[in-house]
């Protein structure tokens, strides 16, 4: 089982789009057993708030027709650093942040999504710019070259 945990800043735009987006990559593909995926924020408010996800990603993602599920913002923990394999984050703002938060990335779980694609980049917070089609398609992006990179490394096999 490889668990995968996106995470951006407010936890309600980008990293529950990845995540349910991955799932539905990863289930298409009939590879639905091998992975546990999640998300997380690396601030504390709209866990506080209770925010669900933000209206923007909920109309995108049903325009695609990736299904997905209520879907409530949680602050990253220390203790998910052990738990999960990969630690997704959407910007470098939010590297530094997942580090400030669990500490040195010793097991070189911590990746920047588009790290795994040809032209490594941020995905641009459709918080403040509006554009959650173009958020979207980033994340498809970077959900195919992560599962590419899984599948050109024997990652999928060894964790079987
Ligand atoms: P996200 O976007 O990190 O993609 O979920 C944001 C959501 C909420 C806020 C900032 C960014 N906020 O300030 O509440």
């Amino acid at each position: 089982m490889i668990k995968v945990l996106f995470v951006c800043l407010g936890n309600i735009c980008r990293s529950p789009m990845a995540q349910f987006v991955f799932k539905y990559m990863v289930e298409e593909r009939g590879l639905a057993d091998k992975f546990e995926i999640e998300s997380a924020a690396t601030e504390s408010y709209n866990e506080i708030c209770h925010a669900g996800m933000h209206h923007g990603t909920r109309e995108m993602l049903k325009a695609m027709h990736v299904p997905f599920e209520e879907h409530y913002s949680r602050r990253i923990r220390p203790v998910d650093y052990a738990y999960y394999d990969y630690i997704l984050a959407m910007d470098e703002h939010n590297i530094e942040d997942i580090q400030s938060i669990v500490g040195i990335d010793v097991d070189n779980k911590i990746h920047r999504l588009l790290d795994f694609t040809e032209q490594p980049r941020n995905i641009k917070d459709p918080w403040y710019t509006g554009n959650f089609d173009e958020t979207y398609w980033d994340i498809v992006t970077g959900c195919e070259a992560f599962l590419k990179w899984l599948k050109v490394g024997n990652y999928l096999k060894i964790w079987d």
